[in-house]
């Protein structure tokens, strides 16, 4: 056909047009026309895409704070993209002024997410792409995902949305024959928990010294405050819009995958995580935490990938729950209610002058003072417990943390990971290798003795 065509015999190509199917149109094309650039021939390790915002700053920051490790500029590249480029420039500016001895400038490129020729020309510079460009749910993000799978690229975000994360499992084994790691929720909230309950897994098959399945796993979050940035803000508020067509993912525990059984245990229904009772291994009151409802439908995800990869996963039956810890019931009562209303939270916020604008979000100075921590317990079925914990920052700094860290596993340290494509989860896609780098980094990992006491007075003051 396309002889005739150059000989200009528009008869018979148009004899023959007409016969084509449209995927033997796109074959054709991709084959002649669409050469692609090796993954070890592209120029740069990692594009961050959607930077210009409070998260994307913090990316930023940690990236060059890092800058002598990681041998920037040399041994490792990236660049930046978004939709504004004067904006990520301003950004990229602002954050430069806070370490003027390094040399490094990321180009900028204008990449729209939602045109899959900006998508192509983006990812076949670079061999992971860190996206921060949220709400997800109003993005088309799912076109980076799936660009990314079809070009042999990696793949990091950041995103805390249940329905965005569900929209991307359909992509599972497509990333999975193509070796590509898919990671989202490679943050704070999520990404953290999920690592912590890897961690205390993997802690309590050792001390129980047999094969042992983990039965049960409570984990308590506990902290001496924080606020949502704008964009968390406009997150909440997209989810909330588009509930309608969410409602279903958003209230199905096990929306992520690793369902139990029929599904209808009690101990895995959200009633549960709504409930505030006195746990004697913590000598206090659990509470709802927002968060809940999205950490632990990823841990159970992590818990059924474990499997579906051909490892050993932390319990074939395991239950896992989340609640925020107290020392009173009144305490655990009163922040119940609020905690998991988003306008009363904003009321409050609005009240304390903390209810940010887009692209804004709690100074460093104050970041600075808060802490995050993650207590669990576990038992396996032949009787062995343990208690653990898990010391952070505030859950900004965190996320930068996460995903900048998942990001330079995967653009230096691949062949250490413990598998080589699907879309994962942060812990199952990193493994003991990223366990390790968060925690040189700064987050610390411990295991408790069974009498440990939980320092209350830490909370008594919250911060913000
Ligand atoms: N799981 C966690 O723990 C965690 C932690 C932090 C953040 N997050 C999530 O990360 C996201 C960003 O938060 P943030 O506080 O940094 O928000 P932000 O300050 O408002 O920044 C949002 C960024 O996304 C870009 N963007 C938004 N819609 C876009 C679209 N349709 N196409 C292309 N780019 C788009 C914006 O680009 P422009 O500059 O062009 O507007 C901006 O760079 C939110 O969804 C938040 O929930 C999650």
């Amino acid at each position: 056909m396309t002889r005739h065509f150059f000989e200009g015999r528009s008869d018979l190509f148009e004899k023959y047009w007409d016969t084509i199917k449209e995927h033997e149109l796109r074959h054709f094309f991709r084959k002649y026309f669409g050469k692609t650039v090796e993954k070890k021939d592209r120029p740069y390790a990692f594009v961050v895409y959607g930077a210009s915002g409070y998260t994307g700053s913090l990316i930023l920051e940690y990236i060059y704070s890092n800058a002598d490790k990681i041998n920037l500029g040399t041994d490792l590249t990236f660049v930046l993209a978004g939709r504004t480029p004067e904006k990520l420039q301003a950004r990229l500016d602002e954050v430069l002024e806070k370490f003027p001895d390094v040399k490094y400038r990321p180009d900028i490129f204008k990449v729209n997410i939602d045109s899959t020729a900006h998508i192509r020309e983006m990812i076949l510079k670079c061999r992971c792409v860190l996206n921060v460009a949220g709400p997800f749910l109003n993005t088309k993000a799912d076109l980076l995902v799936e660009g990314c799978i079809e070009y042999d690229c990696d793949y990091v975000d950041v995103n805390g949305e249940v329905p965005f994360t569900h929209k991307l499992i359909g992509m599972h084994d497509w990333a999975k024959k193509k070796n590509v790691l898919i990671v989202p929720n490679s943050a704070g909230a999520g990404g953290l928990p999920d690592v912590a309950a890897f961690y205390t897994s993997e802690e309590l098959k050792k001390k129980a010294k047999k094969d042992a399945d983990v039965e049960k796993m409570h984990c308590f979050m506990f902290s001496n405050g924080g606020a949502p940035s704008g964009g968390t803000l406009a997150t909440r508020a997209a989810m909330t819009a588009s509930i309608k067509h969410v409602a279903k993912i958003m209230g199905n525990p096990f929306a992520l995958g690793g369902v139990v059984g029929d599904g209808k245990r009690p101990e895995d229904q959200d009633r549960e995580l709504n409930s505030v009772r006195y746990f004697k291994e913590f000598e206090g009151w659990s509470g709802a935490f927002t968060y809940a409802f999205f950490d632990t439908r990823l841990v159970r995800r992590s818990n059924w990938l474990l499997s579906d990869l051909g490892a050993e996963p932390m319990g074939r039956k395991m239950n896992f729950s989340e609640h925020l810890l107290f020392p009173t019931e009144q305490a655990a009562k009163s922040m119940a209610s609020s905690n998991t209303s988003s306008k009363k939270e904003e009321e409050k916020l609005k009240a304390e002058g903390k209810l940010f604008k887009l692209g804004q979000g709690l100074d460093e100075e104050t970041r600075s003072k808060l802490f995050t921590e993650y207590h669990l317990h576990a038992n396996a079925g032949d009787g062995t417990t343990i208690r653990t914990k898990v010391i952070a920052g505030d859950g900004y700094d965190e996320t930068a943390r996460l995903s900048v860290e998942m990001v330079l596993l995967l653009t230096t340290k691949r062949d250490s990971l413990p598998f080589e494509g699907g879309v994962l989860t942060p812990s199952v896609a990193g493994g003991r290798p990223f366990l390790d780098a968060i925690r040189s980094s700064g987050i610390a990992f411990e295991v408790l003795d069974d009498d440990y006491k939980v320092d209350f007075e830490k909370v008594k003051e919250r911060l913000v």
